[in-house]
């Protein structure tokens, strides 16, 4: 196994982790993920991304419990809008095992090990675009962290109370929150990362045509796209 099957192996294997177990992330490991995550490219290596932290305790505890309230809210008004209610009559399912972690992950917002605000530094009109200079080092941060065995996932449940957390953190208008990512020790057992076929995925020359070579490799795990009603 060379090291670039090593490095493939932990990127095709990260999955969205919404359960953790209690402990902290160590403070080196901490600065591991973070170094590695701010070697992320962005426009002009203008490097507009920032990560405000936040820890279980002390001064973060308000913002972390204006999210945890609104988190609470947003998937329960998912679960129903999406089906995951339904779903999560089947436990054993994929849905209703999404739905449970799902349940512990806003449940216990406030304890989660680690919570974090990718924020971008406007430096022109907000536009579709601009999230590229900021996921890029998101999805770093995430890989980093499953390299030294943690685990955690984006989200974006943040917008409705933005006012909120702007005024409690000082962050100015200036700044757009990314999303808010969740680190820690993941809990439990997470089943393979499932997408769709790669034909489906990876066109060549003209829209819809598979690339010839866009093969799924042995072993390779599927899903359909979306929340479970979009599966039926
Ligand atoms: C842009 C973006 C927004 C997301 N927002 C949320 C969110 O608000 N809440 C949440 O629980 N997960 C959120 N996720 C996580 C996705 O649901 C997750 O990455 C996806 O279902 C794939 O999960 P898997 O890698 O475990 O298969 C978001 C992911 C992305 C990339």
């Amino acid at each position: 196994v060379t090291s670039s099957d090593t490095f493939l192996e932990t990127l095709s294997t990260t999955r969205a982790i919404r359960r953790f177990r209690p402990e902290d992330i160590d403070e080196e490991d901490l600065t591991r993920m973070f170094f590695a995550a701010t070697r992320a490219p962005s426009a002009s290596n203008r490097q507009n991304f920032r990560f405000l932290v936040l820890p279980r305790d002390g001064s973060a505890r308000r913002a972390r419990e204006l999210l945890g309230a609104e988190y609470r809210r947003c998937w329960q008004a998912k679960s129903q809008r999406d089906g995951y209610d339904i779903a999560a009559r089947d436990r054993q399912s994929r849905s209703g095992r999404m739905s449970s972690a799902m349940d512990a992950f806003v449940a216990d917002f406030e304890n989660i090990p680690l919570v974090v605000l990718p924020c971008l530094i406007r430096y022109k009109p907000a536009s579709p675009l601009e999230g590229a200079s900021v996921y890029p080092a998101c999805q770093n941060l995430l890989l980093a962290a499953r390299a030294l065995g943690y685990g955690g996932v984006l989200t974006q449940w943040q917008v409705g109370v933005e006012p909120e957390l702007r005024a409690e953190l000082s962050i100015p208008d200036d700044i757009a929150i990314a999303g808010v990512i969740a680190l820690g020790r993941p809990k439990g057992s997470h089943g393979p990362v499932r997408r769709l076929p790669l034909p489906q995925l990876v066109f060549e020359s003209a829209w819809d045509r598979p690339a010839p070579w866009a093969t799924d490799p042995d072993g390779a795990r599927f899903s359909g796209a979306g929340p479970a009603t979009a599966r039926g």
